[in-house]
């Protein structure tokens, strides 16, 4: 009985020093200001988006595309911000179809889009450069009101 608890221990104190591990190395590939935004980022995904996209960003098959690695994490940021603020649906995303409809979220502010992204770019295995405030502002106002 007590080795079991003593097990338990070890394996709960050996996930936290992973998860602390990768939180790390997200930290160390990104510039300051970068790192407090992935950090507000995880909690607008933990709000708004991983009910769809899933805590580890694969998405549900048929329904809610990955966020993992796709022409859309990967390409030019006014396409993913525009995603973001105007929803999506019935395109198709790297050659697979999906049914469900993202909605818009164009209620969140500048910072929080921006967060979001940055956090998305930088979790799941991606790593690409932050999405800032300014691009952001930059393509919601050429956006259709
Ligand atoms: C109600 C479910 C739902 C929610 C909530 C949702 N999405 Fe989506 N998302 C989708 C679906 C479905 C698509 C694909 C739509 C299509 O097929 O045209 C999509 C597409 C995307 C894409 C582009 C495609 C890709 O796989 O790269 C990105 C980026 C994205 N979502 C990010 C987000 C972010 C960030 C949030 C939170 C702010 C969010 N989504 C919230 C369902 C959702």
């Amino acid at each position: 009985m007590r080795k079991n608890i003593l097990m338990a221990g070890t394996m709960v104190l050996l996930a936290v020093t992973v998860i602390a591990q990768q939180k790390k190395q997200i930290h160390k590939t990104l510039p300051v200001t970068a790192k407090s935004s992935v950090a507000a980022g995880e909690d607008v995904y933990t709000q708004f988006c991983v009910s769809c996209h899933l805590p580890d960003g694969g998405g549900v098959e048929n329904m809610n595309p990955p966020l993992i690695n796709t022409s859309y994490i990967n390409g030019d940021k006014a396409r993913i911000i525009t995603t973001v603020l105007n929803g999506m649906s019935q395109q198709e995303i790297d050659g697979e179809r999906y049914n469900n409809v993202m909605p818009a979220f164009n209620y969140l502010t500048d910072k929080q889009v921006a967060d979001v992204l940055t956090f998305v770019r930088n979790s799941f295995g991606n790593k690409k450069p932050a999405v800032t405030v300014a691009d952001v502002k930059a393509t919601r106002v050429k956006l259709v009101k």
